[in-house]
């Protein structure tokens, strides 16, 4: 962090995006940003946002770029929501230190952040870009993790997973204020063999928002009622269990029936949503042929057509290799495709 003489504090952190594998889909609070059920996430550490903040004292406004394009603000209120937020915790920080000295002095926060992976094409951009705000604003204020967890938290819901890196399991808590709701990383060592093939599939049609489908399936479905109740605690204790010991069959069974139930659970909702196109189930269909007779890989789709395969790093040149010769795709649209297996000569006959 630095601070020069006018007053303008400066902060740029690097924050990976994340990939739930046991969806939250539903609030319980959407003030607060507080979910109706538990989620968990792996971290994707190669696709991040790299982001600078500046806080700058006097009167102004609050202004935000992502990959050199301005951020119209006033239609994007989670901004102005976490800014808020994080200029109460700054004035009350300056209260309990100095009475009330200081309690006059405004300041507006400058942010600009880019992605090395495309914004448009639905990403979980928005978790990493407010997990970075977030954690550049820990770093600027002072805060503890808590308090930054639910500044990421506010801002997007998924973000706060995204501030500790590894497996996260985001608690839902069961008090109002929020207190209990935290996204914690779990004790077991990161699985680094573990690799994410993103496909975009982005049909450009416009699709539900987050929030707002939400919202329809909270108040419409009951097969949501069904998931909180009875599948998710489940899940989430075998995906831990299955994370512990190294066990990527049962890992990819959940995540691959967690991700089918996130999107019936959208199918049952009253106007029903639908995310998947017909490239995703096209996507589904190699990975089921892919897995016989041993499953390798193991798809999720967030809310929208986009594919992510979760697969271990000795399995990735075959699954590529699978994705060649069944969905005709170019190794140059994947765009997640780390270097080394970048140099691999992938062929089309190869089984
Ligand atoms: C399908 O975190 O984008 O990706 O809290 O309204 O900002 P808001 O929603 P958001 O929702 C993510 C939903 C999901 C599943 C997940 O990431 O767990």
């Amino acid at each position: 962090m630095s601070q020069n003489e006018s007053g303008i504090s400066e902060v740029t952190v690097e924050v990976p995006m994340n990939i739930a594998l046991v969806k939250y889909w539903g609030k319980r609070d959407e003030k607060l940003i507080l979910p109706l059920n538990d989620s968990i996430s792996l971290t994707v550490d190669k696709l991040t946002a790299r982001t600078t903040i500046r806080m700058i004292q006097g009167v102004g406004k609050h202004t935000v770029e992502i990959n050199d394009e301005k951020v119209e603000l006033s239609s994007n209120k989670r901004y102005q929501t976490v800014f808020d937020e994080a200029l109460r915790l700054q004035r009350k920080r300056k209260e309990d230190s100095n009475g009330n000295e200081n309690r006059s002095v405004s300041h507006h926060f400058e942010v600009i952040s880019t992605t090395n992976f495309p914004v448009a094409a639905g990403l979980a951009s928005s978790a990493a870009g407010f997990a970075a705000i977030a954690l550049a604003i820990q770093q600027l204020l002072n805060l503890d993790d808590i308090q930054a967890n639910r500044l990421a938290r506010i801002g997007s819901g998924s973000a706060c997973r995204s501030m500790s890196g590894g497996l996260v399991h985001w608690k839902k808590g069961e008090k109002d204020d929020g207190s209990d709701c935290v996204a914690v990383k779990t004790k077991d060592d990161n699985w680094t063999d573990l690799y994410c093939v993103i496909l975009v599939f982005n049909d450009g049609r416009k699709k539900v928002g987050s929030s707002e489908g939400m919202r329809w399936t909270r108040e419409t479905s009951t097969l949501l009622k069904h998931r909180i109740e009875k599948v998710v605690p489940e899940r989430i204790d075998l995906i831990k269990k299955a994370y512990a010991t190294r066990n990527f069959e049962d890992l990819a069974r959940v995540i691959m029936a967690d991700s089918n139930q996130f999107h019936a659970v959208c199918l049952d909702t009253i106007p029903p949503i639908r995310y998947l196109n017909e490239s995703s189930w096209q996507l589904i269909e190699t990975v089921e042929k892919f897995n016989q007779p041993e499953i390798k890989a193991a798809y999720t789709f967030d809310a929208g057509p986009n594919a992510c395969v979760i697969v271990q790093k000795k399995d990735v040149s075959k699954f590529i290799n699978a994705l060649i010769r069944d969905i005709q795709i170019n190794t140059d649209d994947l765009e997640t495709l780390p270097e080394e297996f970048r140099s691999i000569e992938y062929q089309k006959d190869d089984r």
